[in-house]
């Protein structure tokens, strides 16, 4: 559960420290990648060369680096991260970050982080049992992080009780849990994705269809799936194979896409709409192939229908999600279509971003909603899925 997970482990100064070493190979072992970020103070404890060797990365201590003066962003470490661990944590960073101090690097990751965040608290008995340092983790624990409970026992300061941080193993374990925990955030509900391009056909053998590959849909339906929602994927024409978990309907045409969506839809909590639907169709469908001929020749088109706008009229309350793929006017487009087709927010591709669009791996998206806007960097289609995911999670669960 733990494979591939992306763990920005802070080490503070107390004495546990020395435990973050074991701590460190044990979520090595597991296939985490594992960041250290230490205080100063921590670097009495345990030796930057022992925590980087174990890591297998350059630990950081600093803003920037005192040599070269390159830049250790904060920003980036809490984007990189699935999870930010604090352990050990003594009284005096969880006081900080209870209350907003950002004075050094440990800190200001930790007020970017967007991930979840655990704390293992270490000290000595009288500390940890002071008001302020309970009122402190009360506080932290409202806004959402987690607290590994430390163990009682006999402490370096020569007393007896409670402040020994938790065992390096049950820290592992409760990872494991709050990863199964984030999985299953959406069971019980249930959402319809859209995906992949439609195929309109002109005859038997000929068609009008786009450049979608149906890899964003997929990513989403697939990270919906994994955090316990059930997840019905109506799918134009792709090369992908269908996500674990998710029950797939297969459709050619916008209009099988429309008549599978809203039949879907009403037994929905909510829908996100990634498909690129052609917004024509041949107005006829030659049954036989059309023969050339020495003239050139048109097609006549008619108009299909709006699946997300059809939604966006029956939504009752449903969560409804669209994409916009914009090359000018991107926000303006995409802040109509937010309005016109009644959604929640939409999530802009701009094609001019490099990296961004058909068939490449990686996107650069915009959410936006009434509120506002949130402009992501460029990440992972995954990644991308897995904070669009996170949105939704936030409106759903409200
Ligand atoms: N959409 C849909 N049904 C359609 C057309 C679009 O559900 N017939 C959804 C898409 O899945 C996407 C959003 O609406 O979530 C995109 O809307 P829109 O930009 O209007 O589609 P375009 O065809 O790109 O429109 P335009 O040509 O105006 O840019």
């Amino acid at each position: 559960m733990l494979a591939g997970k992306h763990i920005l482990l802070g080490i503070t100064g107390s004495i546990a420290a020395y435990k973050a070493a074991a701590l460190t190979r044990l979520l090595v072992k597991a296939g985490c990648e594992v960041q250290v970020v230490m205080t100063t103070l921590a670097k009495q404890f345990i030796t930057p060369l022992t925590m980087a060797t174990l890591s297998k990365r350059p630990i950081l201590v600093e803003f920037f680096d005192p040599e070269n003066g390159a830049w250790n962003s904060h920003i980036k470490l809490g984007e990189w991260a699935d999870c930010m661990l604090v352990a050990p944590a003594t009284a005096n960073t969880l006081a900080k970050m209870a209350h907003g101090v950002a004075d050094n690097l440990l800190l200001t990751s930790y007020l970017s982080a967007r991930c979840p965040v655990a704390v293992a608290p270490a000290m000595d008995l009288d500390m940890f049992a002071h008001p302020s340092t309970q009122e402190n983790l009360r506080l932290l624990a409202s806004r959402g992080v987690k607290i590994v409970d430390p163990g009682s026992g006999f402490l370096a300061s020569g007393l007896e009780g409670k402040g020994r941080m938790a065992e390096p193993e049950q820290i592992v374990a409760f990872l494991e849990e709050l990863f199964d925990e984030k999985k299953k955030s959406l069971a019980g509900k249930h959402l319809l994705v859209t995906a992949g391009p439609t195929c309109e056909a002109i005859d038997p053998v000929r068609y009008i269809t786009n450049h979608s590959t149906g890899k964003m849909g997929y990513a989403i339906a697939g990270e919906l799936a994994a955090r316990g929602a059930r997840v019905t994927l109506v799918s134009g024409p792709t090369q992908l194979a269908c996500p674990k978990g998710v029950d797939r309907v297969d459709v050619r045409s916008a209009e099988q896409m429309y008549e599978a969506s809203t039949k879907a839809f009403p037994q929905a909590d909510g829908a996100v709409m990634c498909a690129a639907v052609a917004d024509y169709t041949p107005a006829v469908v030659a049954d036989r192939k059309i023969k050339k001929s020495d003239d050139d020749m048109a097609i006549p088109l008619k108009r299909t229908r709006d699946i997300a706008a059809e939604l966006g009229r029956q939504k009752e309350g449903r969560l409804l999600v669209g994409f916009a793929l914009e090359t000018d006017h991107e926000l303006e487009h995409a802040q109509g279509k937010l309005e016109r087709k009644n959604l929640d927010f939409i999530v802009l591709n701009s094609l001019q971003n490099a990296g961004a669009g058909f068939g490449v791996d990686t996107n650069v998206v915009t959410l936006i909603d009434r509120q506002g806007r949130e402009e992501l960097p460029l990440l992972s289609k995954h990644e991308v899925a897995s904070r669009i995911v996170d949105k939704i999670e936030s409106l759903i669960l409200k």
